[in-house]
């Protein structure tokens, strides 16, 4: 290769690059295409295998796209150099050996190989390597470190244009965000009125997910069920006090009062975009019935809106089994019969075939989300689900602390988990990752909650110890957050290793003593 014949190639390898990448911000599919192209450049010896690696802002390497070589969940693998314990970026490519150990398979491989490290630079600022192979002992020619100088120069624009893409996908997320919070915060505003907590709201709207689930209803409809439905009560905000908070049974008078707050949740959700509408709809018609006889219409049939009909299920099923000042819970069983027996007078027969399937998980959702204090001897005898097949973290029963409902809360903790991995190696962006990281983070709040008060409760004796390593997670968890805004591709591997490691071990460690409650 001379000084022409590298410009020449230098320039088609970036046009061609440019539009493989203006297609798609998939990195590993840039280096495919990299390496495809560089077939062709016998002279420069190069192995048909690469990785890029991207720091977090601590300075620590994270394998964010590969070719020809494992994945960096798969393998574990170490980059051992000193290359990648140095925050620096090299301002040029150079040449290391290294040797790659890892997990592959069951089996652990320590391959030594020799390395072209790709400095990527974005504005002025290291951000990371391109690494490619070359065979033992290899050296390249001034000409040739020339071209891939220009090669990383060429891979640091396609690097940010990647990174670019993902992080405004992550500004629109947050823009839906904040319109989902102010409503949010209307419903906690009513269901502190109503019952000084959030977690009929917050049972009601999972059973309302599940039964959607089991309809069969679209993901973007569920997505909406889910943000509209705590918002069905919001017009009690209207309720006086001496109606809403009357401990015993109302008066007629008072329960027409009461009635009014369908019509007052209408009237508070005033707007035209989808998700304040699909709102409206629950708030309006959650207390009609299929056969006509509810109110504050008297609608009928597939007249009330679909979203209203599964809310309708779950509201009830989660009063009946609730305590209320006025009245004892139900028994699971007599909540479930009563429903199936008013299909299609109260109920939408749909909506309650769905329920009827969706039991299992309905069940287990009212232990995730159980607003009394656990009780460490009770024996939980759960239907089963389906769990996910080939998890990547598959839940293990030496993982068990002995008390049956933690041990619900941690597989659920699990599954969390095992969906944000399938989320990051299906690359289905960075918007569904911080989504699954937001979901994470509430529920491990929940289950810290259920957990702390049960050890307050009967005197556990670490439970100092487990507040501080619950609160240090907390903590993590809102940084990485945060880090996904500003480098979405580093920080999605970043999430996925600690998520792993804390929760394995704190719940071997630290969980597991709680087994001395069950003895006590
Ligand atoms: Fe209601
Ligand atoms: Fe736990
Ligand atoms: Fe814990």
């Amino acid at each position: 290769m001379d000084s022409k014949a590298k410009l020449s190639a230098i320039s088609n390898l970036v046009f061609e690059l440019t539009i493989t990448n203006s297609m798609t911000p998939d990195l590993d599919a840039l280096l495919e295409r990299l390496f495809e192209l560089l077939k062709h450049q016998h002279d420069l010896q190069l192995e048909p295998r690469g990785a890029i690696l991207l720091q977090n802002p601590r300075g620590r390497y994270f394998q964010v796209a590969q070719c020809g070589m494992e994945p960096a969940w798969n393998t574990r693998m170490h980059w051992d150099s000193p290359v990648f314990s140095d925050p620096v970026v090299a301002r040029h490519c150079q040449i290391e050996d290294i040797v790659l150990t890892g997990l592959s398979g069951e089996r652990h491989a320590s391959v030594p190989a020799r390395m072209v490290l790709l400095p990527l630079h974005i504005e002025g600022q290291g951000i990371g390597y391109t690494v490619m192979f070359v065979p033992p002992g290899c050296e390249m020619s001034a000409i040739h470190m020339e071209f891939m100088n220009d090669l990383a120069l060429a891979l640091s624009g396609l690097v940010q244009r990647a990174l670019t893409n993902e992080t405004l996908c992550i500004r629109e997320l947050e823009l839906e965000d904040a319109r989902s919070d102010a409503l949010r915060s209307l419903w906690v505003a009513s269901g502190y009125r109503d019952n000084g907590t959030g977690w009929h709201v917050m049972r009601m709207s999972n059973f309302a997910q599940a039964i959607a689930k089991a309809m069969g209803l679209s993901e973007a409809q569920r997505e909406l069920l889910y943000i509209a439905a705590p918002m069905h009560d919001v017009g009690k905000i209207g309720i006086e006090d001496a109606v809403l908070r009357k401990p015993g049974k109302l008066t007629p008078e008072e329960y027409e009062v009461m009635k009014t707050h369908t019509d007052i949740g209408v009237t508070i959700l005033n707007g035209k975009d989808a998700l304040i509408a699909a709102a409206r709809d629950i708030a309006g018609s959650h207390h009609e019935c299929w056969d006509g006889s509810g109110y504050p219409r008297g609608l009928k049939g597939e007249q009330i809106p679909l979203l209203a009909r599964i809310c309708t299920v779950a509201d009830v099923f989660d009063a009946l089994t609730s305590t209320r000042p006025y009245k004892q819970p139900w028994s699971v069983e007599a909540a479930h019969d009563w429903i199936m027996a008013e299909s299609g007078k109260h109920f939408d027969p749909a909506a309650v075939r769905a329920f009827d399937e969706a039991m299992p998980e309905i069940l287990r959702i009212r232990e995730l989300y159980r607003d009394d204090i656990i009780n460490p001897k009770q024996v939980l005898s759960l239907p089963p689900i389906k769990h996910r097949e080939n998890a990547w973290i598959p839940w293990d029963d030496d993982l068990s602390v002995g008390i049956g409902v933690i041990d619900e809360h941690h597989r659920y903790l699990f599954d969390l988990l095992n969906d944000l991995h399938a989320v990051v190696v299906n690359k289905r962006g960075a918007r569904q990752v911080a989504r699954l990281i937001k979901a994470l983070d509430a529920y491990a709040k929940i289950h810290f909650r259920a957990e702390e008060q049960m050890m307050a409760h009967y005197g556990f004796e670490g439970i100092d110890r487990q507040l501080n390593q619950h609160h240090a997670f907390e903590e993590k968890i809102s940084e990485f957050y945060e880090e996904l805004h500003a480098n979405p591709m580093v920080a999605q591997f970043d999430v996925l290793a600690y998520l792993r490691n804390w929760l394995v071990g704190h719940i071997r460690v630290e969980d597991a003593q709680l087994v001395a409650l069950t003895r006590a």
